[in-house]
């Protein structure tokens, strides 16, 4: 994480070109050649976090966002190792939880956007349901995720390397929509697959910013008491938004 790169943010150096014609184009067009990481949802690849405005509800948890994605540039490395030069912070991100359509996952995006574009850091993007799809064995997989995305990800043959690569290598990875997969009774599977791979990411020191409709109080109950202490440890932050569904007011 050492080469500062521009951000894009709007008032970015791509204003006045054809593409900025629409704030969303922007996130279309690897411009300067710079791909989209394969599962990165297109439409929220080249926004920053100046590009969002948030609301009265969610004012406070973006700005503990910006000061996280600020902090991680403390991550150097040293001798081919990323260290931290505070160790109490070293791979632990966030958790970013509230009702439906509260910007959760467009402020995570952002921030992950920001980290690459400044940092250099390799970021990904992971719903939960599809990672959780993916790798569920062939019996339970008899009736589909009914919330299997993806309005956000064009799949293709190649999704579940996709996913594993982002997973296992991203530097920073946003795990989205932890909490609306398809609940498999008395199975585990989500609890173990969601204690792996935080545990794996928080060992090696890659962050993980986690999205969810869950409160704070449901992890136990949902997944079990040892995710719901680890939590604590994963995450810096349990950070709550608010106010109404802004997919109802645009
Ligand atoms: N100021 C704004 N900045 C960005 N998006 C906005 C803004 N106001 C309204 N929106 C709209 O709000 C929508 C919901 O945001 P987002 O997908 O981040 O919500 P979410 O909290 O992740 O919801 P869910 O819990 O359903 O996943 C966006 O897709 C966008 O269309
Ligand atoms: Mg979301």
């Amino acid at each position: 994480m050492a080469t500062e790169k521009t951000s894009t943010g709007s008032s970015g150096d791509n204003k006045g070109k054809p593409w900025s014609l629409h704030p969303t184009a922007r996130g279309l067009r690897d411009w300067d050649g710079d791909p989209v990481p394969p599962t990165f949802p297109r439409r929220f690849w080249g926004l920053g976090l100046a590009d969002v405005e948030p609301t009265k509800d969610s004012k406070e948890a973006y700005e503990a966002v910006v000061e996280w994605a600020q902090g991680l540039a403390s991550q150097q490395e040293r001798d081919g190792r990323r260290v931290c030069a505070n160790r109490a912070g070293y791979g632990r991100g966030l958790c970013l939880s509230g009702p439906y359509g509260t910007l959760k996952t467009t402020i995570a995006a952002a921030a992950l956007y920001d980290i690459h574009r400044q940092q250099g850091a390799t970021v990904g993007f992971v719903r939960f349901p599809d990672l959780l799809e993916a790798r569920r064995p062939p019996q339970q997989n008899k009736q589909k995720d009914r919330f299997r995305s993806s309005h956000y990800v064009d799949h293709d043959a190649n999704e579940l390397e996709h996913l594993e690569e982002a997973v296992r290598r991203a530097d920073v990875l946003l795990l989205d929509d932890v909490g609306s997969e398809r609940v498999v009774k008395d199975s585990g599977f989500a609890a173990e697959i969601l204690e792996s791979t935080l545990r794996k990411r928080f060992d090696a020191g890659r962050p993980t910013l986690i999205t969810t409709n869950l409160l704070e109080s449901d992890w136990e109950t949902r997944y079990d008491e040892r995710i719901a202490s680890f939590l604590h440890e994963v995450c810096r932050e349990y950070l709550v938004l608010g106010g109404p569904d802004l997919r109802m007011q645009s």
